[in-house]
């Protein structure tokens, strides 16, 4: 080999996007993965913004470049272009508003029609955010039974309290590494 090509620091590199409703929490998830802070007053998403995190999974050296979508329709047109060469997707709601659970099945259309192959090869999970919190309306279980009926691995967090955040990356990318 060439001594003078630089070597790449990781094994595998995944690209893996947080799509959901405005307000659910994507951006405080993925603040809170790489950089373990947590923010009150998050500001809406304009458009698109992403972050790069390297991982260890079975050994491997996984390099995540992971993308932030704004949840706000306006911004649905642009950030539908990001769907192109995800390995990895986080479909997120607040399990403290059901209007952002009862939207998930637009979302799932959305990842079918802009990803390659129907959204096929594509690694979904399904997030319910903010467990903190205690007026909680969709359950554990009704999150588990949508997730099981479109064959999607579940799971919760709190990006406030940090509880469950890096299981979602660990999760995602252990699957992709399956695929
Ligand atoms: P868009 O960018 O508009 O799509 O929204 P988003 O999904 O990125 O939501 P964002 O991360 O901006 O969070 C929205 C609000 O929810 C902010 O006020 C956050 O502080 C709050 N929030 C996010 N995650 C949690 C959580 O786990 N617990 C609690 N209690 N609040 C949270």
């Amino acid at each position: 080999m060439d001594s003078h090509q630089p070597q790449a620091d990781y094994d595998h590199l995944f690209k893996v996007l947080l799509i959901g409703d405005s307000g659910v929490g994507k951006s405080c998830i993925l603040i809170r993965f790489t950089d373990d802070t947590f923010d009150e007053n998050q500001q809406s998403t304009i458009g698109v913004d992403f972050k790069v995190s390297t991982i260890n999974s079975g050994g491997k050296n996984v390099k995540m470049t992971l993308w932030d979508t704004a949840g706000q329709e306006r911004f649905r047109t642009l950030t539908s272009s990001y769907y192109r060469g995800a390995q990895g997707i986080a479909l997120v709601y607040d399990i403290t508003r059901r209007e952002t659970f009862d939207y998930l099945p637009q979302w799932l259309k959305e990842v079918d029609v802009y990803s390659p192959n129907g959204g096929k090869d594509v690694v979904k999970v399904l997030v319910g955010n903010k467990v903190d919190m205690e007026d909680r309306v969709v359950t554990r279980k009704e999150g588990e039974a949508w997730a099981k009926s479109k064959g999607m691995m579940y799971l919760e967090c709190s990006a406030k309290t940090s509880v469950g955040i890096s299981q979602v990356f660990d999760e995602l990318c252990a699957k992709v590494l399956q695929n």
